[in-house]
């Protein structure tokens, strides 16, 4: 860590990388004997996803990935997160492994450890995977089961679109016990490193009112506590049977013991914070969240909130022990042009909100927290799913027509954050 509190340097080994998901990049979903996933037939179905788009083609990364790595290597990135399609490897899901499927994962870890990029591979990114060990330093069991719980199974805006609090908190408590078993299986054959990967968004009350702070607690357990407290504690947040009344299932301690092993790290993604007010009527949370008008928001209506990203990280430091942290997923949707015109694509807002998050888990890192590495969101503008592809989260702009890569303005900061280990963000902002 820096001892000259004005320069912004990251410490030594700081994995710098970019994060991506196979659906949402790889297209070709039914080549070389994959199966169908949840997800191929999702948006297959009329009116799940804006504009009727689907993950068919999408980057078209599974037949361009040479190429997308060359990329990573000329923005001088160090690491790569990305997923494995269940569906490619195990096409009926369980059984017979295809080879082919796993073989599209061993070439692209060749190409990647060829470039002097580290590989961190997601085994559940919403379809499910196999094993590769070796080569891979990095692992991470489930990506964001809160979300596969409220938008596939509460909500039903996911795949597979279903609508039920006794479905929806049945399939959080199997996500969590096949993490589980899956870092039990890791350990028995697997050397390096292991952990779960979240979404946090910190919650704050809308005012002073016991209601709208019984509301943030609320939301808080639902989504910021569900999963890391039996990970990480062996118990459930006490809201949660509240919550969800006869919805919520009874548990036994010895799942609270099979979801309860030790992790090597924690995957953080982070995008925005909540302000949280009470709400009677609303199911099942009984909360709102308020928008508040006067900030920033991104494409996808998040608000701007670099801070909430230091209070999150410290928050885990305090409350889980200070366990080694990835940023595994940060980044921002705003407008860019469908096709590039002139030689640079500018993307101010994007730039700001990158070098404002990286300067907050720099102020965590200062305040002790211990922070391994950072991964931008997107690598790649791509399929975000029911929104289809109106969300750029991409640093690498794609037109869709060509499916030619553009890196964008903030590609090229990012590129200069990366090579400078972090001074690059004591640069006077050009915008
Ligand atoms: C996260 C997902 C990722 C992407 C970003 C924008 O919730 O993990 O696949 O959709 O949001």
């Amino acid at each position: 860590m820096s001892t000259n509190s004005a320069a912004t340097r990251f410490p030594e080994r700081f994995l710098w990388g970019c994060a991506t998901s196979a659906y949402q990049i790889e297209g070709s979903p039914l080549a070389d004997g994959a199966g169908p996933s949840i997800w191929h037939r999702f948006v297959h179905t009329p009116g799940r996803i804006t504009d009727g788009d689907t993950g068919d083609v999408a980057c078209d990364h599974y037949r361009r990935f040479q190429s997308d790595v060359d990329l990573m290597h000329s923005l001088g990135l160090r690491a790569y997160r990305f997923s494995i399609s269940w569906s490619r490897v195990m096409p009926q899901g369980t059984g017979r492994v295809n080879a082919a499927g796993l073989g599209f994962y061993e070439r692209l870890v060749d190409s990647l450890l060829a470039r002097g990029i580290q590989p961190m591979a997601t085994l559940y990114h919403w379809d499910l995977p196999a094993a590769l060990d070796d080569r891979i330093h990095y692992w991470a069991t489930l990506n964001e089961p809160w979300v596969s719980m409220n938008d596939g199974y509460l909500l039903g805006i996911h795949a597979p679109g279903h609508r039920s609090a006794y479905e929806a908190t049945r399939v959080a408590h199997h996500l969590l016990m096949a993490h589980g078993k899956a870092v039990q299986a890791y350990r028995a054959s697997g050397s390096n490193q292991i952990g779960l990967v979240v979404n946090i968004e910190p919650k704050y009350p809308a005012s002073d009112d016991d209601a709208d702070h019984a509301a943030t607690r609320r939301a808080d357990a639902y989504m910021n506590r569900q999963f890391l407290e039996p990970a990480l504690r062996g118990t459930y947040p006490e809201e949660l049977p509240v919550i969800f009344g006869q919805a919520w299932p009874a548990i036994s301690a010895s799942d609270l013991a099979t979801i309860h092993q030790p992790l090597d790290y924690i995957g953080v993604n982070y995008y925005t914070r909540s302000v949280v007010r009470a709400d009677p009527n609303a199911w099942p949370l009984r909360t709102a969240a308020v928008r508040q008008k006067t900030r920033t928001h991104t494409q996808t209506s998040w608000e701007v909130f670099p801070q909430g990203l230091t209070a999150t990280l410290l928050w885990i430091k305090n409350r889980y022990g200070n366990p080694p942290v990835y940023i595994t997923e940060n980044g921002a949707a705003f407008f860019d042009p469908p096709s590039v015109e002139g030689a640079v694509l500018e993307d101010p807002l994007r730039v700001d909100y990158l070098r404002k998050h990286l300067r907050a888990v720099h102020d965590a890192i200062r305040q002790g927290a211990d922070i391994r590495g950072y991964f931008a969101w997107s690598l790649l503008d791509n399929f975000e799913w029911a929104h289809g592809f109106t969300k750029r989260f991409g640093l690498v702009h794609v037109d869709y027509e060509t499916l030619q890569r553009t890196p964008k303005a903030s590609a090229h900061f990012y590129s200069r954050v990366v090579a400078s280990n972090g001074a690059a963000l004591d640069e006077p902002a050009a915008h």
